[in-house]
């Protein structure tokens, strides 16, 4: 009896103590997730702590933390920089029915050590009145000569283009994949600079005719304090192209337990929140990222844009083929 009785204060006491907080590592910088932290935090009264940066910075820091680092979560923006995780070892598989269930097989990692969380998917914009968009349908159509000067673009070191790439390599291979990286340098309007929003505002500037950029900063400048962002996609006009044999690109956002994660379960539930219908309603509308729960619809304006075709290809298959576009783009002289 004695023996049960302190077993149960013992018992008791752990869970007194444990710590009520889960720690994230995020490479997404959008004010709407601020607001899913907090919905998270009130429905859970677990704290979410957390600390944002690029990619390359998030995964140095774990690697050089090791079995000390604080971190629960990894967040990051591309199915790239999951992959990259993974492959140092940084995460560990997630036991969850409820993501297994709700996230397509395509958009998490082979061995459960990510999921996505929401799909963007990576465009082309053409100023209203041009009549360039008629002569494109695909993303093989962008090396094709007759965008000369036209295409702009930014560079090679960002991984949505390396994603891009990757997902080039899987449809074609990698010698196609050269000659069309090498086809679009020289369809270049002017060397690779600048952001993703830069890129639609050259062509509203008339600067080249042909933008690449996310669907989501598409939002974003229509819904934006500045002006000269709202102003600049006020001139322009969305286009989805699809791969040859394939859809429209898809990219994901999505989330990892890190290896040593001190707070597992309070990872695996913020996770789940995230993929949840009130985040996932909250992401479509607030950042106008396509939602990767089912029945979650897409912000009007998102929806204004048009329906398409996703491309089916596996995330996996991004991480997989990231070092070889990295290679590629090297070769062709995409700066
Ligand atoms: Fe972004």
């Amino acid at each position: 009896m004695l023996k049960k009785l302190a077993l149960s204060t013992l018992v008791l006491a752990s869970s007194v103590f444990a710590s009520n907080e889960v720690n994230v590592y995020s490479v997404r910088h959008y004010d709407t997730d601020k607001k899913l932290f907090k919905m998270f935090e009130e429905k859970t009264g677990i704290k979410v702590n957390v600390v944002k940066a690029k990619g390359g910075a998030l995964i140095k820091r774990l690697k050089s933390e090791g079995k000390n680092s604080p971190a629960d979560v990894l967040i990051t923006v591309d199915a790239g920089g999951l992959y990259k995780a993974k492959s140092a070892d940084l995460l560990q598989s997630i036991d969850s029915d409820y993501l297994t269930k709700n996230v397509p097989s395509n958009l998490r990692d082979r061995d459960n050590q990510w999921f996505a969380l929401t799909k963007r998917s990576r465009v082309t914009l053409f100023k209203m009145g041009s009549d360039t968009d008629k002569q494109l349908s695909t993303y093989e159509d962008l090396a094709d000569p007759k965008f000369k000067g036209k295409i702009v673009v930014r560079s090679s070191s960002n991984v949505y283009n390396q994603s891009l790439l990757a997902a080039m390599i899987e449809h074609h291979g990698e010698e196609y994949a050269t000659k069309w990286a090498k086809g679009v340098v020289a369809n270049m309007a002017r060397t690779p600079k600048g952001n993703d929003r830069a890129q639609i505002k050259a062509v509203a500037n008339g600067i080249g005719s042909v933008a690449i950029a996310n669907t989501y900063y598409v939002g974003k400048m229509v819904n934006n304090k500045d002006v000269s962002q709202r102003d600049a996609i006020a001139k322009m006009k969305i286009f989805f192209p699809k791969f040859k044999n394939g859809g429209t690109h898809i990219n994901v956002s999505g989330a990892g337990v890190t290896k040593y994660s001190p707070n597992k379960g309070n990872a695996v539930k913020f996770i789940e929140f995230l993929a949840g219908p009130d985040a996932q309603a909250l992401f479509a509308e607030g950042n106008y990222e396509y939602p990767v729960l089912n029945g979650v619809k897409s912000s009007d304006l998102v929806s204004s844009w048009g329906t398409f075709n996703e491309d089916k290809i596996s995330m996996n298959a991004l991480g997989e083929n990231n070092s070889k576009a990295v290679k590629i783009f090297d070769i062709a002289g995409w700066k």
